[in-house]
């Protein structure tokens, strides 16, 4: 997507509208990050606005914080518990962070936002620097398979048809470089808006080999956050990496 910034998608009228964001499944993933954290502490590479960070560090378990956006960090220190978090603006791919962790984490398949494999691996080795020797590395990101079924590789999808809104997902697919480029297409009165995102994807077997460039081995791997299996049929998985 010519002239895409990763910071053009977290702006602040983004960010409003991640506040409250939830999935459904912050329970089941707090519980098996808590698990992993022991006494911690935890790191979460790409923070936002604290969907899990906050109700983890509500355990009593110390988490730290990295973005790149400052309007979704400002939304996580409003709410309740934000104040307290030390969130470092950055690259999460640099994990500019002093220190070790006993749990580095990064959910809802915010590694694809670093857009080449290089920034990957680059993530994959700065985490292993940071990451005590009995520390566990999460990713949990989405499985292309999806990408499959798409014709002429790109869909319009109709998210909602309201009487004074229409919101389409409009996406591509670049097989070769692994991109989807997408766009939140928002037609009102008001106008139009856009809210862009382009991702790396990478099936998890790729992922698996930046882990052992990294030094990093695969301990684990579920297919939903309630450790459900990992199968031919998962649209998703959790991976547990470490030493
Ligand atoms: C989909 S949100 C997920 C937020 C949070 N991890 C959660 O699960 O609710 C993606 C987040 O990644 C951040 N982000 C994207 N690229 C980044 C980068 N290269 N470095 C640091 N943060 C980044 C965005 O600012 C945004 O807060």
């Amino acid at each position: 997507m010519k002239g895409y910034e990763p910071t053009m998608s977290f702006g602040e009228d983004v960010a409003g509208t991640y506040r409250d964001v939830q999935r459904g499944d912050e329970v089941a993933a707090v519980a098996l990050l808590a698990e992993l954290a022991g006494r911690g502490p935890a790191l979460e590479l790409a923070i936002g606005t604290g969907r899990i960070a906050l109700p983890l560090a509500a355990r009593g378990i110390r988490v730290d914080g990295v973005d790149i956006s400052p309007a979704m960090v400002a939304e996580l220190r409003s709410k309740p518990g934000g104040g307290v978090i030390s969130v470092t603006i950055g690259d999460f791919a640099d994990v500019p962070v002093p220190g070790t962790y006993r749990l580095i984490y990064v959910v809802w398949n915010t590694l694809f936002n670093l857009l080449t494999q290089q920034e990957q691996v680059r993530c994959f080795e700065n985490v292993a620097r940071h990451l005590t020797d009995d520390g566990s590395f999460v990713v949990e990101t989405f499985v292309p398979a999806f990408l499959y079924r798409l014709r002429n590789d790109q869909h319009v999808d109709a998210e909602a048809v309201l009487v004074d809104e229409v919101r389409l997902d409009v996406l591509r697919h670049d097989m070769a470089t692994q991109t989807i480029e997408e766009s939140h297409v928002f037609l009102s009165p008001a106008g139009v808006r856009l809210n862009p995102v382009v991702q790396r994807y990478a099936w998890p077997s790729e992922l698996d080999l930046m882990a052992r460039i990294a030094g990093l081995r695969l301990k684990h791997r579920w297919g939903d956050w309630s450790r459900g299996p990992y199968s031919s049929a998962s649209s998703m998985h959790v991976s547990v990496y470490g030493r």
